[in-house]
């Protein structure tokens, strides 16, 4: 456990994704940054990771979902859990890791916004003129977080799967500050959902690494097309996100909230200001 400077322990006594497996199992060493905190992270022969703060070993690192996790404090809850992961047909795989120049909180509500789809991902997740968002509905989540639920959005290609456009029918969840999730409809098996998470591991105030991490049903479906199609979505955001202004997220309802955000982005907001949210943010006056 090391000692916590001055960020605030929802975030320093929580688990965070520090690495892809996959990226540690190749390089056996290296050195990323948590919350402001360089880590030398290493695997060795046996399997086994371990991280250190210089001469400080950190004790909680585990390994799940093919990521690496960490806690640099004292852990008070667990890793998120997701039961969909335990269903036999569903292939769980990671999906790329990729640094962006702007808070991992501006990520995490950029993953949450629909009414960029249209625009930012024509021809894939939204196409003009199926711009309207439908009302749906955002409620707080009891273990902490937010729900939206009831969000419908034409998509041209919805998935790697997908061979037409559809209504699809959304859930968003944000279970942690830097945790967000998505469940969308299955092409094949309308009433089931694909899940598709982004695990932001906060770099800085002001750049974050965005891990995502796919379980989607099987149906033919293939590792590396995941993979494909989720860079090729997320390398749509990325400009966007990195042109955003200030790269901390405001927690204030200012303008940027009134012309910018939707009612789950709102509600996001709310939460982290009303969590004490204050690494990557810029807290209400
Ligand atoms: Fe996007």
């Amino acid at each position: 456990m090391l000692k916590n400077s001055n960020i605030e322990s929802v975030l320093w006594d929580d688990w965070h994704v520090v690495a892809e497996l996959a990226r540690l199992t190749r390089f056996r060493r290296f050195v990323t940054t948590l919350l402001g905190v360089s880590i030398m992270l290493e695997l060795d022969p046996t399997g086994n990771v371990s991280a250190r703060r210089g001469d400080e070993t950190i004790a909680s690192v585990q390994i799940k979902y093919g990521f690496v996790w960490m806690c640099l404090g004292s852990p008070t809850r667990d890793i998120v859990e997701f039961a969909e992961c335990r269903e036999s047909d569903r292939l769980v795989a990671t999906a790329g890791s990729v640094r962006v120049a702007v808070s991992g909180l501006r990520a995490v509500e950029n993953f949450l916004d629909l009414s960029h789809l249209a625009f930012v991902h024509a021809g894939y997740l939204g196409e003009e003129p199926h711009t309207e968002i439908k009302q749906y509905t955002v409620r707080p989540l009891a273990e902490g977080g937010i729900i939206a639920t009831g969000c419908q959005v034409y998509q041209p290609k919805a998935s790697p799967i997908a061979t037409e456009g559809y209504d699809v029918d959304y859930i968003y969840a944000v279970l942690r500050p830097y945790i967000v999730v998505l469940y969308k409809a299955n092409p094949v098996e309308l009433t089931r959902k694909d899940m598709i998470a982004l695990f932001v591991q906060p770099i800085s105030e002001e750049s974050c690494v965005a891990h995502a991490f796919t379980c989607y049903l099987k149906h033919g479906i293939d590792p590396a097309a995941v993979r494909s199609f989720q860079q090729f979505i997320f390398g749509q955001d990325r400009p966007i996100l990195e042109n955003q202004l200030p790269k901390r997220l405001p927690l204030g309802v200012g303008t940027e909230v009134q012309v910018r955000a939707d009612g789950s982005s709102a509600a996001y907001r709310r939460w982290l200001s009303d969590a004490g949210i204050r690494f990557g943010a810029i807290p209400v006056t």
